[in-house]
């Protein structure tokens, strides 16, 4: 094993994600030590409760990412339920994959035999390159392939950064990043300046905020060395301990915090069909420097 995987699994051990313990109206099932939950007691076919808002609330900060089955929802109960967190919000790029419905706030995603790439299909953080990215997404999927795959996998940026060394850590501090997706979503495309390592405005921890979607340039060092801390930077947020694997079955639910998780799309089931819905959560704010 090398030196780098023996860190990062030793420094990790510590922060598996706390047992899902005080919810009582709704139920909450961990699918890994690091991140991801499954709830279940709940029906978002019909408004939810206070008490339940509040407890999914507090799942998804304690989580990263949550996850319901079996909910067969509209375009209006995938709204009522992004808009528990804040305002459901309009894609940043100029071109995208995925195409609107009637309402531009939901946003289609589907793929089948005409396919010739999918959203997504590099780790990432949702539109990092907005000077206030969204907060989080809310993918919706009715139809999966027959014989499995387009599994999303995700990944905890706290526990990425909880396993660098502590002189890494110092060295990433106070640096910034410039964030484009020129390149991804063309002409009328935002980018932005943010932090390296991000203080999530929430649970108060320290992630990190780079990404190999959109980030290009760490700002305050010379080209090579950007290019190689942020080479090194990718691989480990993707180590598999940072990571998990969310299997789709047809009516499932994956909302993300896009402030402290990257997700990946796995698109392996061409000329199959998978199909849903995603709608996005305006941020309130930019990436805060920790
Ligand atoms: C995305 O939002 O990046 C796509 C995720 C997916 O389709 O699994």
């Amino acid at each position: 094993m090398s030196a780098v995987i023996e860190l990062a699994t030793t420094q990790t051990g510590a922060f598996s994600s706390a047992a899902p313990e005080g919810y009582r109206t709704i139920s909450v099932t961990p699918e890994s030590p690091r991140l991801g939950a499954v709830i279940g007691d709940i029906d978002l076919t019909r408004p939810v409760s206070a008490d339940q808002e509040a407890e999914l609330k507090r799942a998804l900060t304690e989580y990263q990412v949550i996850f319901f089955r079996d909910q067969r929802i509209s375009h209006e109960d995938h709204l009522r339920l992004a808009s528990i967190w804040g305002e459901p919000g309009l894609h940043v790029g100029g071109k995208t994959n995925s195409k609107v419905t009637d309402d531009p706030r939901v946003r289609i995603f589907h793929a089948d035999e005409n396919s010739k790439q999918v959203s997504g299909d590099v780790w990432h953080t949702d539109q990092s390159c907005a000077p206030i990215p969204p907060m989080g997404s809310i993918l919706y999927i009715h139809t999966v392939p027959p014989h499995g795959g387009g599994d999303t996998l995700f990944a905890s940026m706290y526990a990425a950064y909880e396993g660098l060394s502590e002189r890494m850590k110092r060295y990433l501090e106070g640096l910034t990043a410039c964030h484009d997706a020129y390149d991804v979503f063309g002409p009328g495309t935002p980018k932005a300046d943010h932090p390296v390592i991000a203080r999530h405005p929430e649970s108060g921890r320290k992630l990190i905020y780079v990404n190999r979607g959109f980030t290009k340039r760490i700002n305050e060092v010379p080209e090579e060395e950007s290019r190689g801390v942020l080479e090194f930077l990718y691989d480990h947020c993707s180590l598999p301990e940072f990571t998990m694997r969310f299997r789709w079955e047809p009516h499932s639910i994956a909302f993300w915090d896009n402030r402290c998780v990257h997700h990946h799309a796995t698109f392996d089931y061409w000329p199959n069909v998978r199909s849903g819905f995603r709608i996005q959560i305006d941020g309130t704010e930019p990436p805060r420097p920790a």
